[in-house]
Order: structure tokens, then C-alpha cells, then sequence
């Protein structure tokens, strides 16, 4: 039985999952084997010494203190992707506000006072939009959501072109063919009537969006953000609007700045706000657990290798390592199985900067004094063994 700690409110459909008679799912739980979360801050909790993984519902992770759960050996999930498609919703309705003046037009609409029809056929010219077929838009970051961006965009008619150093293949699958390729950001942004942000928020991002790019943008386009505030100068931007070297700033990272500034169309943060993406997370998160706790296999953690290993018909139990990332721990480890005439069936070992990770199929129980050997290895940070389930 595996105790579950959850914390925040993960959606029902992802907790249904784990099943009663192998599963204690709970909100107090001492000595949880894992934890499921989405927004609660771990910084100042203590690891229980069993803790074998952590689960967030969401992209981000910093929540969650890596550096002591490297150290502690504990497997962190995340949920990449699982809440691009409610992003992607959002852009198409940033791009249609922005240039169908839907704020604008709702606004007047509803402070409208008396002999409506009259008015509405006098002022709906001062409202007047663009289509998008044939406008052409930058898609800056092509990962789970710039994808799914450049395709819906490709599908209402619009010039679509990419621009990501460091697409993966996976991601370039999913991309139409039909998608340009920009070799250069500035080569992407010049020829843009819009231009969408979806690059991580880090060192190497901040400001991405700073005066001189919006210069390189065509006079009167549109830049929107919902990837992160800071991945944008906001005076920069704010100069652009000012200029009208930019028409709108839609974004979905409001600020007392913007909020003074015409032609600035934000949300409150609302890109991942649906159901189906609350779902979604949980769901991947709960299944990536499950494969962790019942298999040792690890898809989507942001501080151990992805890692798979398929049964052998032989093998009735398995044993996983996690270590520091040094020389001869595979040789200690197999050594220390040697010992006891242990017969491997299967192996994987795969590295992570400073993390390892060891998957050993065997058709024995190993004894505890075994097991207590590999523990004590210097760089064996966590030892599990377990038996497979029967084919
Ligand atoms: N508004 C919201 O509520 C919301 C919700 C989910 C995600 N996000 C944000 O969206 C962003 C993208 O999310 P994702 O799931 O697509 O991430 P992802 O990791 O799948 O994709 C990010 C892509 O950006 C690319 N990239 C990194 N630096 C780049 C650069 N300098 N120029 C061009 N490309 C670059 C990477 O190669 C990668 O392909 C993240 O910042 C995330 O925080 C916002």
C-alpha cells in the first residue's frame, strides 16, 4: 500500500486512478511514499526519510525545493503539455480580440444608454477589424504550446512562421509542414503582422521582448504574451504602444503599468484556467506516479533521466537505485548482487547532471543484508526493491 500525501485541489478524475486497495490517498498522511501537488510551496517542509516522489499537477516547479530533493533522492514529476491545448484557446481569442477590437466593441455595447439600435449602426465603424487569413504570425518557442499555436494559426488562414533553436524531433512531428522556419528571431519578427510569445521564463529569457526587437516588428502589429511577464520589457513595450510602433500588447500578466496604457488587452493569468487542463495535469500526474511506484519507470521528471525498462519473462523482481552521478556505482551495485549469486535478468542505468538511476530486473528476493550493502555504497542515495507484477 502506498500512503499519497495530496495537497491543493487536484481534480477528482485524476485521484480516481489510484486505486483504493493499492493507494492511501490523503490530505495528512505521516510518512507518505509520494506526494501530489499543484501550487504548495514544499521550501520549508521536511522530506520524510520514505518520500519517493513528488507529483505537480502543472508545468513549473518551483514550488518544490530540487536541490534538497536531489539530495534526498526523490523523483520530480511534472506535467509538460497537459495544459497547452487550454493556452492555445486563449491565443486565438488574444489574436481575435486584438484585432476585431472585441474589447473595445463590448465595452461600448454594454454603456450604451438609450435608442441602442440607432447608436450601435451610428459607431460600429469606429470598431472595425482585420481578418486573419493572410496575416502573418511569429511563433516564437515551438515547444508543447507554440505548436499547437502555429497549427491552429496555420488552419485560420494565416502565414505562420517558427522560431525555436532547440526544437526537439517529437515537437517537429507535430509541426505542419506548411509552418516557415526562421533561421534568426529578428528574420521571424520582421515579416510579422503578430508575434506570440512561448519561451520559458529564465536567465537566458528575460527582457527576450526588448526595444530593439519590437523595432525590428512591422509598424502597427501586435505582440502577445502569455508565456510569462518577464520574458517581455514592460517599458519597452509601453514605449512601443505609446509610438504606435506596436497597435495592442495582449497578454495574460496584468500590471499597474499596463493598466494605465490604451491598447493593452490582459487577463488575470487565465491560460491553464479550464477544467479539461486541471484534468489533464492531474491525470498525467497521477499516471506518471503510478508507472514510478509500481515499475521504477520515470517519464517527465525534471531532476532524474526518463527511464524505461520492459519486463523480462524471467524476472519476478525489481530493484532501483538512485545515485550520485560517479564513476563505478553500476560496478559496486552489481558487485554487491554478485555477492549474493544474484542472476541479473535485465538492466538499465541512465544519468542526470548529477543523478543516476538504476533499474535491475531479477528472478530472486534479494536479502535485506544485500540491500543494506547497496544502501550503504558511498553515492546510493535511495534503494527500493519490489516484485513485478505476475504477466
Ligand atoms: N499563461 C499561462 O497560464 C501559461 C500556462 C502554461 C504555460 N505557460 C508558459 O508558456 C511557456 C511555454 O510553455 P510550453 O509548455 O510550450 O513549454 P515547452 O518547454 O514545451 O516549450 C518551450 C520552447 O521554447 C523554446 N525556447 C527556449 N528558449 C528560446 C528562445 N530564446 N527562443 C526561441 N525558443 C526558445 C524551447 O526550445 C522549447 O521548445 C512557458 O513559459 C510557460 O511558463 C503559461
Amino acid at each position: 500500500m502506498f500512503k499519497i500525501q495530496v495537497y491543493n485541489n487536484i481534480s477528482q478524475t485524476g485521484l480516481d486512478l489510484l486505486p483504493n486497495d493499492r493507494y492511501d490517498v490523503g490530505a495528512s498522511q505521516s510518512s507518505p511514499d509520494a506526494a501530489l501537488l499543484r501550487s504548495q510551496k514544499l521550501h520549508d517542509a521536511d522530506i520524510p526519510a520514505n518520500l519517493l516522489a513528488v507529483a505537480r499537477a502543472g508545468a513549473g516547479v518551483n514550488n518544490i525545493p530540487l536541490d534538497r530533493m536531489n539530495q534526498a533522492g526523490v523523483c520530480v514529476f511534472n506535467t509538460p503539455g497537459a495544459n497547452a491545448n487550454a493556452v492555445k484557446e486563449l491565443v486565438v481569442a488574444g489574436l481575435l480580440l486584438s484585432c476585431r477590437h472585441l474589447y473595445e466593441g463590448i465595452h461600448f455595447a454594454k454603456t450604451i444608454s438609450d435608442d441602442i439600435n440607432t447608436k450601435v449602426e451610428a459607431e460600429k465603424k469606429r470598431f472595425k477589424g482585420q481578418e486573419l487569413p493572410g496575416k502573418t504570425l511569429a511563433v516564437i518557442g515551438l515547444g508543447a504550446i507554440g505548436v499547437k499555436v502555429a497549427n491552429v494559426a496555420l488552419a485560420l488562414g494565416m502565414r505562420v512562421i517558427g522560431f525555436d533553436p532547440a526544437l526537439t524531433v517529437a515537437r517537429a512531428w507535430e509541426l505542419s509542414s506548411d509552418i516557415e522556419h526562421a533561421e534568426t528571431v529578428d528574420k521571424a519578427l520582421s515579416q510579422a503582422d503578430f508575434v506570440t510569445l512561448h519561451i520559458p521564463a529564465n536567465n537566458k529569457t528575460r527582457d527576450f521582448m526588448n526595444a530593439e526587437r519590437l523595432q525590428q516588428m512591422p509598424k502597427g502589429s501586435v505582440l502577445l504574451n502569455f508565456a510569462r511577464a518577464q520574458v517581455v520589457d514592460e517599458d519597452a513595450v509601453c514605449a512601443a504602444l505609446e509610438t504606435s510602433q506596436l497597435s495592442h500588447y495582449v497578454t495574460d500578466f496584468p500590471s499597474e503599468r499596463l493598466q494605465a496604457m490604451n491598447n493593452v488587452i490582459a487577463l488575470p493569468h487565465l491560460g491553464a484556467s479550464t477544467f479539461e487542463a486541471e484534468e489533464n495535469c492531474a491525470v498525467m500526474a497521477v499516471k506518471q506516479l503510478r508507472k514510478f511506484l509500481e515499475f521504477g519507470l520515470i517519464e517527465n521528471s525534471v531532476n532524474l533521466p526518463t527511464i524505461h525498462l520492459d519486463r523480462s519473462p524471467d524476472a519476478t523482481d525489481r530493484i532501483t537505485i538512485v545515485n550520485r552521478n560517479e564513476p563505478n556505482m553500476v560496478g559496486q551495485i552489481t558487485h554487491c548482487l554478485a555477492e549474493e549469486k544474484v542472476n541479473i535478468a535485465d538492466m538499465i542505468n541512465r544519468s542526470r547532471e548529477d543523478l543516476a538511476y538504476t533499474l535491475i530486473d531479477i528472478n530472486q528476493v534479494i536479502s535485506e543484508q544485500t540491500l543494506a550493502k547497496i544502501q550503504d555504497i558511498d553515492g546510493v542515495i535511495k534503494v527500493r526493491q519490489f516484485p513485478l507484477p505476475a504477466f
